[in-house]
């Protein structure tokens, strides 16, 4: 439900909403970086300036601005504080900060570059959205819910002005240099099979595809490593997704929204600690981590996913033990799921994982070659 604005007229250049709101109802602080409200004690008008904002949707923010509310009134009505002008910036899609309290005549001079005043607002919503106020941990949780939502169902372009560098799957060129095979192939050659694979070296949070794996820790609430770098990319609501999950345990795979990264979803998954040495219980656990990610991605419709090297990092599994699990897995999971699945990307970031994955991909998906390959 969002405002009725029976019409929004730009009263100057610049992009600037009043929005007609019961006296009452505040947006409330979250977080912040885009745009500013401004309410005005006693008037009929919120402020709302952008500053840098790339061609913003009024409605998005608007729905955001309810949404918001629907919080704050419970908590306004029992507030002390004197009815002084309010401003809030908006983080963006379901998030705003309180940036402190002004008095109405400072809050009109404060960045206000330019105003679009709704000429007029069917009050009947504004009393049943404020009548609608829910508890902090429900708002919370609708929160990521809505901003999950907000995000996928953006345009591409809307998405881009949000994550601003990425690199799409066409300048992900498909494996294609046998040239270090070292020995014969353990795979019969398949032409198809070999079509879906990539090799990356890069950042796995720039890779604008359908999934990128994060090699998580239980807590799924962010880590250091490719985690870390994750959760910064994706931002806060990522966390708040992720604390609803009830954690991660090893070699399992749990699905959420990827938010500000230009990945549509992250698929978590928690890799053995091996701190150097490996058994079968730790090569186990890491096929799991592999066959899982996939098996969630397929379940989901998802059909190009990214690996990062799991568990080489800080958990400690040697390299040149966890590249033969890792294409192993990978090659039979797409034997039999070979229709489900488009692109699989082993994005190393370390140069000693891109030899290891130059000279072991060949193995695993051999090309055309004239040498009779092992079956
Ligand atoms: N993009 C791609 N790969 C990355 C990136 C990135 N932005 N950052 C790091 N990596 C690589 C590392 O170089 C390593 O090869 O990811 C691989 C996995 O390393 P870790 O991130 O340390 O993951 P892991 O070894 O599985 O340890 C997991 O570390 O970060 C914490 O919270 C995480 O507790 C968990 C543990």
């Amino acid at each position: 439900m969002a405002f009725q604005l029976s019409k929004l007229t730009a009263r100057l250049s610049l992009p600037k909403y009043c929005l007609q709101i019961t006296e009452n109802n505040f947006p409330r602080s979250l977080n912040s970086s885009r745009i500013s409200v401004t309410y005005f004690p006693g008037s009929w008008y919120h402020t709302v300036s952008r500053s840098g904002v790339a061609s913003l949707n009024i409605t998005r923010v608007l729905n955001s601005y309810q949404r918001v509310i629907n919080t704050v009134q419970r908590v306004e009505k029992f507030s002390s504080t004197s009815a002084t002008a309010k401003s809030f910036e908006w983080l963006g899609i379901g998030a705003w900060r309180r940036v402190g309290k002004f008095s109405a005549p400072v809050a009109l001079l404060l960045g206000l570059s330019a105003t679009v005043a709704a000429s007029s607002v069917h009050s009947g919503v504004l009393c049943a959205m404020a009548a609608q106020s829910g508890s902090d941990s429900e708002t919370e949780n609708t929160d990521w819910k809505k901003a999950k939502k907000e995000f996928l169902s953006m345009s591409l372009d809307e998405r881009r002005k949000v994550y601003k560098t990425y690199v799409t799957l066409e300048d992900i060129p498909i494996w294609d240099d046998n040239a270090a095979a070292s020995e014969e192939p353990l795979y019969k050659v398949d032409e198809e099979l070999n079509k879906k694979i990539s090799l990356f070296k890069g950042d796995i949070t720039k890779l604008e595809i359908d999934a990128i794996a994060n090699a998580a820790n239980k807590s799924l609430l962010g880590g250091g490593g490719v985690d870390g770098a994750i959760h910064r990319g994706a931002g806060p609501m990522l966390k708040k997704e992720c604390s609803t999950l009830g954690g991660c345990e090893t070699g399992e795979a749990k699905i959420t929204g990827a938010y500000r990264l230009p990945a549509k979803y992250v698929i978590h998954t928690v890799g053995p600690i091996a701190h150097g040495s490996v058994g079968e219980k730790e090569e186990q656990a890491l096929k799991d981590c592999y066959f899982n990610c996939l098996h969630t991605a397929t379940e989901n419709k998802l059909r190009t996913v990214a690996f990062p090297c799991i568990s080489t990092g800080v958990y400690g599994y040697p390299p040149e033990q966890a590249v033969e699990v890792a294409l192993k897995t990978v090659r039979e999971y797409l034997e039999k799921h070979h229709a489900q699945m488009d692109r699989v990307i082993f994005c190393v970031f370390l140069k000693s994982d891109e030899e290891l994955y130059k000279n072991r991909l060949p193995a695993y998906f051999a090309k055309d070659v004239s040498s009779k390959s092992k079956l």
